[in-house]
């Protein structure tokens, strides 16, 4: 049956077939090679779409703004500080109201329910973009990366995560290699494999049993073999950042360096992260922390900078598989 997405929410990869997932892939790889040919068809023309952000965000908001602007939709940003939400006005208010305005509305902030919430009240699709324990769109643009840059479908694909493998970018990333039959390696300590949420891995290992995906767990540096994409996430994820000095004791062997990258045994292997990271001092959290004693590179400038790291053009797919979902959904 042709896959129909109109009218959907975006919420989880969880809540789509794996079907409808290479649906928005290949709609991602069409628009973006259109808009290099310089191929305009305004699809979201007439269409409003409303942006609310209680977390910062650079990619995540521009990809949003660029792929309404490319397709001739409108659209409006929204933040805590300059809105009713959730101060003078419940969400299920905010949802209800925005719902009348717009076509289709964008979420970023701190618990899942919140917008589940607001998908229930708004009567027209809300999309993730970014709660505590899921970052779907994020995943979305690193498959297509991965399609890009490793020469393989995606169901033989390996990807390990080293860092923080209880945050939001770990079970995204959890959801879509089950979904797609991935194979998935969960890189960390011993200490935050226990702060893992069972039901979750139950579910998603229910899911891996019917693709044939493999999720794994693991501290054992030999998972590092064999692997096609390494990916880093910073270490304390947005609202965590009193949890530094004990990341930083829990994670330093976890930082992605040349020695990791060989590990993998595998000389293409793809470096990916979805953005913004500490790879140097450069930035003012990362030079305060260095001085009060912390080191908060999750990877090293080496592998930033190195033929490994495609992580540039993995931000570029960030706005044509956002461009993808919202096309799908009401374009
Ligand atoms: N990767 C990502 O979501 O980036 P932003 O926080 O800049 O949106
Ligand atoms: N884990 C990070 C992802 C940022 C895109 C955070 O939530 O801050």
């Amino acid at each position: 049956m042709a896959v129909n997405l109109k009218g959907r929410s975006f919420l989880t990869l969880m809540d789509f077939t794996p079907e409808e997932i290479r649906y928005m892939l290949d709609l991602a790889h069409d628009l973006k090679a259109k808009k290099r040919a310089g191929i305009k068809n305004e699809v979201l023309k007439g269409k409003n779409v409303v942006l609310l952000f209680e977390k910062t965000s650079t990619r995540t908001r521009c990809a949003f703004e660029v792929a309404c602007m490319d397709e001739g939709a409108g659209v409006t940003f929204l933040d805590s500080g300059s809105s009713q939400m959730g101060k003078k006005e419940s969400l299920e208010d905010t949802a209800k109201v925005l719902g009348r305005f717009y076509d289709g509305i964008e979420y970023r902030g701190y618990k899942q329910e919140v917008v589940e919430d607001l998908a229930k009240h708004a009567g027209v699709p809300v999309w993730n973009g970014l709660t505590d324990v899921d970052h779907p769109t994020q995943i979305l643009a690193d498959m297509m990366t991965i399609e890009e840059h490793v020469a393989k479908p995606l169901n033989r694909v390996k990807v390990v995560f080293s860092g923080d493998i209880r945050n939001n970018m770990s079970y995204a990333w959890m959801y879509g290699c089950a979904k797609m039959g991935m194979h998935y390696v969960a890189y960390g300590p011993e200490e935050l494999k226990k702060e893992l949420n069972q039901d979750v891995i139950a579910k998603v290992q229910e899911v891996a049993k019917e693709t044939g995906a493999t999720i794994e767990i693991s501290s054992d540096p030999a998972s590092l073999k064999g692997a096609d994409v390494l990916y880093a996430d910073v270490w304390a994820s947005m609202g965590e950042e009193a949890e530094i000095p004990e990341r930083v004791k829990l994670l330093t062997p976890y930082r992605i360096d040349m020695d990791m990258i060989k590990a993998t045994e595998n000389p293409d292997v793809v470096f990916l992260h979805c953005l913004p990271s500490f790879h140097d001092f450069e930035t003012t959290m990362a030079k305060t922390q260095k001085e009060a004693g912390y080191d908060i590179r999750e990877v090293t400038d080496e592998v930033f900078r190195s033929k490994h790291s495609k992580v540039f053009d993995e931000a570029e797919n960030r706005m044509h598989t956002i461009k993808a979902v919202i096309v799908a959904t009401i374009g």
